[in-house]
């Protein structure tokens, strides 16, 4: 099994080699070429993200690996082609045709699957590597061999939701970022950051998807006990789009730094379901408040908040302590 998997490794760099030769070399690479152009994506990141191109062809890749020596048997369990059987047949062709070709690499560097996106609209707009002998999606994080020296000297990660979000944080001067790739971040994902950082900023996109994706990775990086922030961006906003739109600069001043701790935020989206111009409403507010303040271990902690609710209400410091106290004593 282990000559299997050197096999695929073997298999899998010769093809992020390929698709990146035909991504930079080729006429058949060339709209990929300017789809990447147009995104802002620097000649620069294509060489260091080793992009590509898969061409739309059932057997380009096939028939290169096989003319080197693969079995085509180990390309499908590697994920690199697919199979459908036809009247007992077995026909083996490309899985990937017509994308640009991300290469995902383990912590040492090594192409073990990819992400393939469409040039335009479409469905599914990326496909990725199924499982296999030398992928494991929720062990992996995107990125996480170049920006591990980063993060262990800044104590700080950033992490994405997408591929897109990492190249661009890359190209304007945030190197310690990964990405959990559309999938909720994972315990070993979550072990992971831990083992390299005391501090992770969550960096999802501003929709639905990406608060509820924020608030469950949140969990799990507090079960590590890191430090977990969450910033956040204009609505509608993915960190690619931001950084596209208004800079490193920006992105740095106004997302990152703005970044809200785990309690800040639960205080934020509990103030987003409440009418504050309403007394009662916001008498519910204060107690959910208070509530969420309960939960948090250290009394310095507990105090600042209940600081800043006394003085954004014009409270006494007093009421709200006792306010505390009670509700501690209910959740006992
Ligand atoms: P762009 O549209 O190219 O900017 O990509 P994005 O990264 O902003 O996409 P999105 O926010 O929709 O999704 C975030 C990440 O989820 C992507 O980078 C992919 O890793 C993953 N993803 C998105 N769509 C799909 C899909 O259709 N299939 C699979 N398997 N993964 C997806
Ligand atoms: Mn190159
Ligand atoms: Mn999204
Ligand atoms: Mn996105
Ligand atoms: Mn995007």
């Amino acid at each position: 099994a282990e000559i299997e998997r050197m096999e695929m490794r073997k298999a899998m760099d010769l093809a992020a080699k390929l698709y990146h030769h035909v991504l930079m070399k080729t006429r058949y690479g060339a709209e990929a070429r300017n789809y990447l152009a147009k995104r802002g994506v620097s000649q620069e990141a294509m060489e260091e993200f080793q992009l590509g191109y898969a061409p739309a062809s059932f057997d380009f890749l096939l028939s290169f690996l096989k003319g080197r020596g693969f079995n085509e048997a180990l390309l499908e369990k590697a994920g690199l082609l697919s199979l459908r059987e036809d009247k007992g047949m077995k026909r083996y062709f490309d899985r990937f045709r017509d994308r640009i070709m991300f290469p995902i690499m383990d912590s040492q560097g090594r192409v073990i699957a990819f992400g393939g996106r469409l040039l335009g609209e479409g469905r599914p707009k990326y496909m990725n590597s199924p499982e296999t002998p030398i992928y494991s999606k929720g062990n992996h994080l995107f990125n996480l061999h170049r920006a591990r020296s980063h993060i262990r000297k800044e104590q700080q990660a950033i992490l994405f939701e997408g591929y897109m979000d990492v190249i661009s944080a890359w190209q304007a001067g945030f190197p310690g970022c990964v990405a959990t790739l559309g999938t909720s971040l994972t315990d070993d994902q979550a072990r992971i950051l831990k083992r390299n950082t005391e501090t992770v900023i969550l960096c999802y996109d501003s929709d639905q998807a990406g608060q509820n994706a924020a608030a469950r990775g949140m969990e799990l990086l507090r079960k590590q006990e890191c430090t977990v922030k969450i910033a956040q961006m204009p609505h509608g906003m993915d960190p690619d789009d931001y950084i596209l739109r208004f800079g490193g600069t920006a992105f740095k001043e106004e997302v990152l730094s703005a970044a809200l701790t785990l309690t800040a935020f639960k205080l934020e989206n509990l103030k987003r379901n409440h009418n504050l111009h309403d007394e009662d409403d916001r008498m519910k507010y204060l107690a959910e408040a208070i509530g969420t303040i309960a939960e948090l271990p250290l009394v310095v902690e507990q105090d600042h908040y209940l600081r800043r609710l006394a003085e954004e209400f014009g409270l006494s410091l007093d009421a709200l302590k006792e306010d505390l106290r009670r509700a501690k004593k209910r959740k006992k």
